[in-house]
């Protein structure tokens, strides 16, 4: 493994520069486990590492320093360990004194990542990884607008008073003692927001061989925005006729996904729809501990564990650091690196079902011993001489990319 870049010389072979942001809690550990894959696997990657998060605003008031920014942008893909958010007094508090009300506001580090760099489509695959490959479907989330735009209001903005009037008037009674007493969040969806986010869950199907898109939406109560998103859908859709598309209710969508995941392919939601679904993707996995995640936008992408920094297990070694390898091998994936993405893919599945098991699938496999035998398997999965046979069964067909 290379630190820092180098850019190729003439007559030799291009290399990635990747930037690894390990953050805060078992982010912190995960990225550290998985790391000898690149040399392992003789991946042709700089990389360069960079701060964010908790600590960062703990000493610096800013989560993501500027050379993290820049960083980010001299790389060609990020993989980010997991970032620990607190709210906001607490964030406050905990700032040194001289950077204590100077107006500075504690905003999460990835959403402010997934915002000022366009990372419109939250990729988060749903693989059968701890079972026999019944279920295999992918949550794209909207990651810069919806319900998490940031149009969230500790009393009613003056401009909206009329509009609340009108909906008393029209039969919603309300009590409010003073400005107080009510808030406000606003669901932001724009054509072009949308219209990108369709495009790229018709392309994912597509590339992917999944015949369906699902929009999980709740067009009965969101009547106008609701219809607003259909009409982009359907709009977005004669340009794929080979790939079907339906409108489910979200809530139904969480049903079927326990009942049934093998029912779904390509589920594109709304930012908060796309949040709690994809957790619950992760639950139907098996855990946090499985599910991985892409960020992608048109000029930048970063890939990072759908599991937060879990300050509960830090310094303890157990962290399942399965989520990080998914994750790497969609980096890799984004790259064209597939043989290596596929060959780390199919090393998570057989390991985390036979031979190492972390705490929370009942286990007491470490995150290393766990990380050493995936790398182990990985490099055995790309050997020319691996018969892609595990115990005379095939190899769990690829689950994604
Ligand atoms: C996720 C996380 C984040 C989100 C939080 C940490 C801001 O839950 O990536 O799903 O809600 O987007
Ligand atoms: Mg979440």
């Amino acid at each position: 493994m290379t630190v820092l870049h180098s850019s190729a010389l003439p007559g030799q072979p291009a290399r990635h520069r990747v930037c690894v942001l390990p953050g805060d809690g078992v982010g912190v550990e995960v990225v550290e486990a998985v790391l000898p894959i690149f040399e392992a696997l003789a991946l042709p990657i700089d990389l360069d590492f960079g701060q964010i998060g908790w600590e960062c605003w703990r000493t610096g008031g800013d989560p993501v320093p500027a050379e993290t920014w820049v960083k980010i942008a001299a790389a060609d893909a990020t993989l980010l360990g997991a970032i620990t958010s607190k709210a906001l007094q607490e964030a406050e508090a905990e700032l040194p004194e001289h950077l204590r009300n100077t107006s500075r506001v504690y905003v999460s580090p990835v959403i402010q990542l997934r915002q000022r760099l366009s990372l419109y489509a939250n990729v988060r695959p749903v693989t059968d990884v701890l079972g026999e490959g019944r279920f295999r479907f992918t949550v794209i989330r909207e990651n810069t607008e919806g319900l998490y735009a940031g149009l969230d209001f500790a009393a009613i903005p003056a401009e909206f008073e009329p509009v609340l009037k009108a909906r008393e008037l029209a039969g919603a009674p309300w009590h409010r003692d003073s400005p107080e007493d009510a808030t406000m969040t606003v669901r932001l969806q724009t054509r072009a927001g949308l219209t990108r986010l369709f495009r790229y869950a018709f392309d994912y199907a597509r590339k992917h061989g999944y015949p369906r898109v699902t929009l999980a939406d709740k067009p009965n109560v969101l009547r106008y925005s609701g219809a607003f998103a259909k009409g982009i859908l359907e709009s977005v859709a004669t340009d794929y006729p080979d790939i079907a598309y339906n409108i489910d209710n979200v809530d139904a969508v969480a049903l079927w996904m326990i009942r049934r995941p093998e029912r779904f392919g390509v589920i594109v939601a709304e930012n908060m729809f796309g949040d709690i679904l994809s957790d619950l993707g992760a639950g139907v996995m098996g855990g946090l501990g499985f599910a991985p995640s892409a960020n992608i936008g048109d000029a930048g992408a970063y890939f990072e564990p759908v599991h937060g920094s879990a300050p509960a297990h830090v310094g303890q070694n157990k962290a399942n650091p399965s989520a990080m390898f998914l994750s790497l091998a969609l980096l890799l994936e984004h790259l064209g690196y597939h043989a290596q993405a596929l060959a780390i893919e199919q090393a998570v599945a057989q390991v985390v079902k036979h031979d190492c098991q972390t705490y929370d699938s009942g286990g007491q496999a470490t995150t290393r011993q766990c990380a050493a035998a995936i790398i182990e398997r990985s490099v055995l999965n790309l050997s020319p001489l691996n018969p892609q046979t595990e115990n005379g069964r095939a190899l769990p067909a690829r689950s994604h990319a």
